[in-house]
Formats: C-alpha cells, structure tokens, sequence
C-alpha cells in the first residue's frame, strides 16, 4: 500500500502510535473490575432520552461543528471510554483468544467489469458491500485499507478495490476509522463520486475527491437512483476534527426498481419503525450487529444482534444483511461471535433466520 511520508501523514502516524500506546497501557491496566451486571446499567430514561415520538427524528439536530441526536443525547463521555478501557475485565477474554472463524471465498472483481442483467451484492468485509445493480456500481462505507487506525484487518478485504469501476458512486456513514478510510479514497479512482454526511466535504475535497454533503432527511438525485441521508444514533470523531464536528447517517438508495437500506453505524432508536412506515416495504436492510460489548458503554452506539433483527422486522425489509462483524476486532465481544448470538436472539424471539443473508467474505449474492 502506498506510503504517505509527508508531514501531515508524519503527524497523523505519530497521533495513530500514541494511541495504540495509550490503548496498550489501558489494556495492561484491565485488572480485577467486574463488568456492571445488567440490572445495574441505566434505563435510556436515566440517561437523558428526551423522545421516542418519530417528531423528535426532524428536529434540529445541531450544525456546523457540532452536531446531536435530538431525541437522546449521547450519554458517553472520554471517561466512559477510559471506564471501559482501564476499569473493567473483558469477559470474553478467554473465547477471543481462540483463532476466529469468519468465512471467506476468493471474489477476483472480474465480474465487476462485466454486464449485470440484475443486481448483486459483495461483501467486501465489515461494512463495506459493493451493490451491482443493472449498469450501476456503487459501494458503502469502502474500506480497503489494512487497519481502522489501530486495528488491524481479520483477513484482506474480500474483493480488490482496483476493480471497482470510475463511474461507481459511494456512500459514507460517518468519519470513524472503520468507515472512512483515506487509503480507500485515494485508491479509488478520482471520477468515484462520494455522498457524505454534513461536515465531511471538505475531507475529501482535499484529496480531490468530488463528495456531495447532505443532512438527514436531504435527497439526491445520482442517475436512475435517488439517495436519501437518514438519521442514526451514533457519533462523530477522529483525529484532527471535533468530536461530533461532522454528522453520522444511514442511507437510503433507491432506484425505482429496488430499495436499498444502509444503516450505517447506529444504537437502536425508533428511526427504523419510521423508516419502515415512510420507506416500507424496503429491499434489502444491510445493518450492523457488532461492537456490542460492553453494553453499559456500546448500547448507544450500537445494536446488538437482538436489536439488529427487531430493526429490520420494523423496517419492513424483505432481506437483511448482517455487517459490521468478522473484520475489525473494535470491542469485548469476540470478532466472530456476533452471527451466533444473532442466531440465539432470532431463535429466542421467535424468529427465524430464512430472511437472514449471513455472507462470506467476498462472496456475491444475486439478487436477481
Ligand atoms: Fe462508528
């Protein structure tokens, strides 16, 4: 991969190993602190949840540099993460110690540059599907690249970036690391057109890369598709930009033909049941059921796998698509473990798994 060695790619690296050294020394300090029991951590109530009316979804939601969730402010400060990191003694630590299982079949991109009578999905890895739809190509949240900051990829991504074609279009979540990636920004050709949540413009203009803002509810029109931003309960943050300095959103992306639903990074809130009666019945849900553990500290952010499947029932999608699991290991819970406790949750609820696409890395599903 090529090597940045200017300063500015200096100073990012030296921030990146200050980090994995403050993490390294947070995880020595990972003694003896029981997790809270569950009964212990705060209902949303406790915490500030301001709303679970579908209004709260439209109301102002901040602006320039600083943006929130209207209907619940995040309850988490840096001294949650330092909790997290110094205080409490992973429960998982003796499962995750165990090689992880995700599977992988070998996708060599060619079909990328061949006529698609249909649509398919690849799964590149964690949140990255590349979507063929007729003559069209576009991709979510594209991360190639070999790390999320301090982490390091589970296995390669499942399809080569170079084969994603110039008049694809992308769009993107938020700034976390797991999702924007600037290795992948510049890799991907400069004709790529990236949407891109409130705040996030001028990051790529730098690169000289063409990305158009929108904020939530905002809709473009981009060929035969229509692209909508939507509201999700998460955050913003990475070096060298504020905390929440730019906004978080999932997408909608619909061609008349088929309706795609991508949710990003997103804690459960009653987004997904609006989204369902305004949207439903959707085509195809792609919603994240990892970075779950622990759920004192990750409940806001993110869904666990119980909350994914309730999300997609509200959605009125006819397929979900698993992701954010088997490629970043970001939290407690193991990098593999989030399909087998989605399974347990379905099960549990009464669910079944027949609408569940559970993919391998690399591999394409037709939609037809
Ligand atoms: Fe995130």
């Amino acid at each position: 991969m090529k090597k940045n060695i200017d300063r500015r790619g200096f100073i990012k690296k030296a921030g990146a190993w200050g980090v994995g050294a403050a993490a390294a020394l947070a995880g020595c300090g990972r003694i003896g602190f029981e997790p809270p029991s569950p009964s212990e951590i705060p209902p949303p109530e406790a915490q500030g949840l301001v709303s679970h009316s579908p209004d709260s979804l439209y109301l102002p939601h901040g602006g320039d540099g600083a943006w929130f969730n209207p209907w619940w402010r995040s309850p988490n400060r840096f001294g949650s993460f330092l909790r997290w990191k110094f205080y409490y003694r992973n429960p998982f630590l003796a499962e995750k110690a165990r090689p992880p299982e995700v599977p992988r079949v070998e996708n060599d991109g060619a079909y990328l540059s061949e006529p698609e009578r249909g649509a398919s999905i690849t799964w590149a890895g964690h949140c990255t599907f590349v979507v063929k739809d007729g003559a069209d190509t576009f991709v979510t949240d594209p991360h190639f690249g070999s790390r999320a900051l301090i982490y390091g990829r589970v296995q390669p991504p499942g399809l080569p970036v170079e084969k994603i074609p110039g008049d694809a279009f992308c769009v993107l979540s938020h700034n976390h690391y797991d999702h924007m990636n600037e290795w992948t920004a510049n890799a991907l050709p400069e004709s790529v057109r990236w949407y891109v949540p409130r705040g996030l413009g001028k990051w790529f203009g730098e690169r000289g890369r063409r990305a158009e803002e929108l904020d939530w509810w905002q809709s473009v029109r981009h060929g035969k598709w229509k692209i909508t931003c939507l509201p999700a309960q998460h955050w913003s943050n990475r070096f060298w930009m504020a905390r929440n300095g730019s906004l978080w959103c999932g997408w909608l992306i619909e061609s008349g033909e088929r309706k795609y639903l991508f949710a990003g990074d997103s804690g459960f809130f009653h987004g997904f049941a609006e989204y369902g009666r305004k949207f439903g019945p959707i085509d195809v849900a792609m919603l994240p059921i990892g970075s779950y553990e622990p759920r004192w500290f990750m409940r806001y952010a993110h869904m666990k796998p119980g909350e994914a499947y309730r999300a997609f029932k509200e959605l009125r999608a006819r397929w979900m698509i698993p992701m954010h699991w088997g490629t970043f290991d970001l939290t407690d819970e193991p990098v593999d473990a989030p399909p087998r406790e989605l399974r347990r949750a379905v099960g549990e609820s009464g669910g079944n798994m027949g609408q569940i696409r559970l993919m391998a890395v690399g591999e394409r599903w037709r939609l037809g």
